[in-house]
């Protein structure tokens, strides 16, 4: 059934990596609103869901068909690896819409050419391929990425980065995944390719501050040297996918981050700002 508004209200929705930072957010966005859900992750053990949500163990790679049993729609990590064999099964489903999650490396004219771009390219060309309906999403800088990259920096007081003055538009993590909610549950703008921005461009030093004053405590900001970073980088952080960051960084200098209004557009309310971020979320503790 669908509502005046184009909202949909039969049919599952399918979640893939229900633990991750989005896919937990549009989990509980989704159920919140009353729709049914499928969450997934590879491994369900420990995986904590709202209370009337479904949970299927779901590997991209490998998936079992039977996952997609009643999905009406979906929403996909850009996982690493083949996953055709997901895409044929989905397609048999007959799931009408896929969000796909995306990331800005897959057009920047640096990144594009680099490992993260192709990465990104390759699970766009599989939807692509499939020919299942879908929509996919470009956030722009991440708001959990001080927490990924600079957590025990931040803890110690003193941040090590190249290219302090480089530009982003920290978004907030609510704000995709209610994008990406509405997508799979509305008909509106389906087919769509949408680059979502916070509401403001900020240099990586205003973003340390920022951090800095929610805190209430100093965080310096040492700059380092491209070659410098290189030799600093956490060594979680493959060593190509660190360097094409470099080279973004590099590039694009002090010129203003994207702003744009999507985030509006799709959810009816403005892009949510770093500091409202930093109100319900401390980087480093
Ligand atoms: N950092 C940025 O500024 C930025 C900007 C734009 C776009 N992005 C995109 O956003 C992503 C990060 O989003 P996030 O912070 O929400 O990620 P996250 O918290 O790291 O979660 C990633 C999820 O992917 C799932 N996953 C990985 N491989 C899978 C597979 N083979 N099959 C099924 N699920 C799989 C994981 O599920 P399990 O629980 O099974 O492990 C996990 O829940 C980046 O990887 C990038 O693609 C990032």
């Amino acid at each position: 059934m669908t509502e005046p508004d184009g909202t949909i209200l039969d049919g599952t929705i399918l979640v893939t990596g229900a633990r991750g930072n989005i896919g937990s957010r549009l989990t509980a966005h989704l159920a919140r609103t009353g729709h049914r859900v499928r969450a997934t992750a590879r491994d369900t053990a420990g995986l904590d869901v709202p209370s009337g949500v479904e949970t299927a163990a779901l590997d991209l790679t490998d998936a079992d068909p039977a996952v997609l049993k009643g999905v009406r729609t979906a929403f996909l990590y850009p996982t690493f690896g083949d996953i055709t064999g997901f895409l044929t099964a989905a397609t048999e489903a007959e799931v009408e819409h896929v969000v796909l999650l995306s990331s800005p490396a897959a057009y920047d004219p640096v990144e594009h050419a680099g490992p993260i771009g192709a990465a990104h390219q390759a699970i766009e060309a599989a939807v692509r391929d499939s020919g299942l309906g879908h929509t996919v999403l470009y956030p722009s800088w991440l708001a959990t990425n001080p927490d990924r990259d600079w957590a025990e920096q931040i803890r110690a007081g003193r941040v090590a980065i190249a290219h302090p003055e480089w530009r982003i538009n920290p978004i907030h993590l609510d704000d995709i995944a209610e994008v990406a909610a509405d997508l799979l549950v509305r008909e509106q703008f389906r087919g769509c390719s949408l680059i979502l921005t916070g509401p403001e461009s900020l240099s990586q030093r205003e973003v340390i501050a920022q951090i800095a004053d929610a805190l209430g405590k100093p965080i310096e900001v040492e700059e380092l040297t491209h070659e410098q970073a290189l030799a600093a980088r956490p060594a979680w952080f493959p060593e190509a996918m660190f360097a094409s960051l470099l080279e973004v960084a590099a590039n694009l200098g002090e010129r203003p981050a994207t702003v744009n209004n999507n985030v509006e557009r799709v959810t009816g309310h403005p892009a949510r700002s770093f500091a409202e971020w930093l109100r319900d979320n401390e980087p480093g503790i």
